[in-house]
């Protein structure tokens, strides 16, 4: 009853409060399944290690020049170098590139439809992106666990423990896991990630805005210091 409760305010206010941004458009929703994924997945490769204010422009000259994966895969290397300048980490573009180029050539031009065929199939998606993807473009029902999301989590179940060490990202994952709302997985990883880049910020959180401060450990605590039980559980 709990978690039912924390997916419906968490989702009320990110209905209210998102930003909007050109890969949450309502056309993209509405667009066919294999667009979907394609301009999913250049979005999550854009925003790995580049911030949403950079990405946003360099997502809709991608998707204008691009506009499908077989758009992707006939460009030259050249091209798509030129069409990253500025975003830095020029693998990502790459891999962009090798994966379209492996979806058209091997997989008839299928993107891939589930987290384990993203994982396996797509140069540079990993655990995260996968699980973004999948939830965002596909529907599947999967936590997403991103630095925001880390942030997140951790202040609400007061988790003070390194969130690098690998039973703390297990511990995170499976928290996620269990919270995602089995109804609109993707608008809940996001409302997570949002969350965490609007209120729930590193440096001074802004917790009287928070639609979940009801749920949330670190808040009535007053903290968010190591706490083993948490950790393990
Ligand atoms: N960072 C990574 N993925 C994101 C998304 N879909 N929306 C906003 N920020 C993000």
């Amino acid at each position: 009853a709990d978690v039912v409760q924390l997916r419906s305010q968490l989702l009320s206010w990110y209905d209210k409060e998102k930003r909007e941004l050109p890969w949450r458009t309502l056309a993209l929703a509405e667009s066919d399944i294999n667009i979907r994924t394609y301009a999913v997945w250049v979005s999550e490769i854009m925003l790995q290690q580049t911030q949403v204010a950079t990405v946003k422009e360099y997502y809709k000259r991608w998707l204008k020049k691009w506009p499908t994966v077989q758009d992707l895969a006939a460009a030259t290397i050249e091209e798509v170098n030129q069409m990253w300048s500025g975003l830095g980490y020029y693998s990502r573009g790459r891999r962009l590139h090798e994966g379209a180029q492996k979806v058209v050539l091997e997989l008839k031009g299928r993107m891939p439809r589930t987290v384990d065929d993203l994982l396996k199939q797509l140069p540079g998606v990993g655990r995260y992106t996968a699980a973004a993807v999948g939830s965002i473009a596909l529907g599947q029902v999967t936590g997403a666990v991103d630095g925001n999301v880390i942030r997140v989590l951790c202040r609400v179940r007061a988790i003070g423990a390194d969130s690098t060490r690998p039973t703390v990202t297990e511990a995170l994952w499976n928290l996620s896991n269990l919270l995602v709302d089995p109804e609109r997985p993707g608008d809940f990883n996001q409302a997570l990630m949002e969350l965490g880049a609007q209120v729930c910020t590193p440096k001074g959180p802004l917790c009287i805005k928070c639609p979940v401060q009801s749920h949330c450990r670190s808040y009535h605590k007053g903290s968010n210091l190591p706490d083993i039980e948490d950790c393990i559980n």
